[in-house]
């Protein structure tokens, strides 16, 4: 990479002009190509409310018991969808995949979820032709009518939060709903959509008071339902959490420990390589891997993506933006006829590289062909020392074509996407 002075020798002397670079001869039609076409972009829509406060959850949202305006959170929507697809041209764009997550999406009553895909078809010309809508939902808002409605819209993935089919856990957890209840959830759920959605269910692993015999039980629960697909997140006890202050400042929780939520996720990964559920990410396993949520599967990949509703954040070019956190200012500045932009981030090329493999080795596989193709150097070269201590380790496999991760790479999760892109950080800073 770097020229040592003894290599360099300066010849000096007069050279013809250098009208641009690269030399037109390396111009090719094909090229254009790219340019021509409009880039697919992905959606996604932010429904902060939830029905309940669960005690791991770290995201910012509205409890329906504190009364919040639904109706006239789902209106701004609308009207934010209308205005940001006009500002930034954004409507002949081919749709690939929209998301509709939270809080909880599915205490939507019927009318709105009628309203906002009626919005994103009045703006959205190739919205029809998306290749997957996806909601989320949580147990106790599910109902036959709601799933039908959902289903008439063209909702063709259902991602529903579980955490655990234990029910001493799920209390603990501060949920509402129990073990019967989730059961007759993903029943109606399957009823509702047999073949025209997949289902994912959402596990948390290293709850509190989760034992292995526990953990065990949601397992083999959550694989005894038959759904399409299978995520386990490691619960994380962020500060904001019930889960924080009593399982950590309080200690009256007993959490697991991290050696032992590893133990959870080592019995997981053997669990599911004994079934048919195979992993496309390191925490998302799919019955032979026929569903993955196309939306986090192509934005992980850099596709371009437009986030609307309160904080919800996307990346349009080099840049990445978000708006608003703040719901009451969030309906406020779209009612005074203005996007609730609040604020972004201009990629540098090398901020392009980071991401790129941060997120890329999520997926399991990184493909370096395409990486030397986009930024003209090998991945490989760049990041030698690290690679080789991650392949002795038994974290990767690297091969001419690819950095593929092996189990104990999927069991540590972000360890060697981290690895790679800091030393590619501190290579350049
Ligand atoms: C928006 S919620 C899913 C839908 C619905 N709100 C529900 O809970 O049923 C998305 C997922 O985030 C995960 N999650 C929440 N808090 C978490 C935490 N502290 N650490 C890791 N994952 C968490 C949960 O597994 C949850 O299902
Ligand atoms: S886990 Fe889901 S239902 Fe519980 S507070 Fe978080 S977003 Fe709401």
């Amino acid at each position: 990479m770097t020229l040592t002075a003894e290599r360099h020798k300066l010849e000096v002397k007069r050279i013809p002009l250098i009208p641009n670079y690269p030399p037109f001869r390396q111009w090719k039609k094909s090229a254009l190509d790219a340019k021509l076409t409009d880039n697919p972009l992905c959606l996604y829509l932010h429904i902060p409310f939830c029905t309940q406060r669960c005690a791991f959850c770290y995201y910012k949202t509205v409890d329906l018991k504190e009364r919040p305006e639904v109706e006239g959170y789902v209106d701004a929507l609308c009207q934010e969808i209308k205005m940001a697809a006009e500002r930034f041209q954004l409507s002949n764009r081919p749709i690939h995949a929209v998301y509709i997550g939270g809080g909880t999406p599915s205490l939507l009553k019927e009318h709105q979820f009628v309203k906002i895909v009626e919005a994103l078809d009045e703006n959205f010309k190739f919205f029809r032709d998306k290749k997957q809508l996806s909601v989320e939902a949580e147990p106790l808002t599910i109902s036959r009518s709601k799933m039908e409605t959902l289903v008439k819209l063209g909702v063709n993935r259902l991602s529903m939060g579980m955490q655990s089919f234990n029910d001493e856990i799920i209390k603990l957890s501060g949920r509402g709903h129990d073990k019967k209840q989730a059961y007759r959830a993903i029943d109606i759920a399957q009823q509702v959509g047999n073949g025209k959605w997949n289902i994912n269910i959402d596990l948390l692993s290293g709850l509190g008071g989760e034992t292995d015999e526990t953990w065990a039980e949601s397992l083999e629960a959550a694989i005894d339902t038959g759904v399409e697909s299978i995520t386990v997140y490691k619960m994380e006890a962020f500060a904001n959490t019930q889960v924080f202050k009593e399982g950590v400042r309080e200690e009256t929780l007993p959490l697991p420990s991290d050696e032992q939520e590893l133990k959870f996720m080592q019995y997981a990964i053997e669990r599911f390589a004994r079934s048919e559920y195979i992993p496309w990410s390191f925490f998302t396993y799919t019955k032979n891997g026929v569903d993955k949520s196309e939306y986090i599967y192509n934005i992980w990949q850099g596709m371009e993506f437009y986030g609307l509703g309160v904080s919800a954040f996307g990346s349009l070019g080099d840049s990445v933006l978000q708006n608003t956190s703040d719901l009451e200012k969030y309906s406020e500045i779209i009612a005074a006829g203005e996007l609730p932009l609040a604020r972004g981030y201009n990629f540098t090329s090398l901020d392009k590289m980071v991401r790129d493999v941060l997120l890329g080795m999520k997926l399991l596989r990184f493909d370096l062909q395409k990486f030397k193709n986009q930024y003209g150097f090998r991945l490989e070269s760049l990041c030698a020392a690290p690679l080789k201590d991650l392949k002795s380790e038994g974290f990767v496999v690297v091969s001419d074509e690819a950095i593929e991760l092996t189990s104990k790479g999927i069991l540590y999760g972000d360890f060697v996407g981290k690895t790679l892109s800091d030393y590619l950080k501190n290579m350049y800073e």
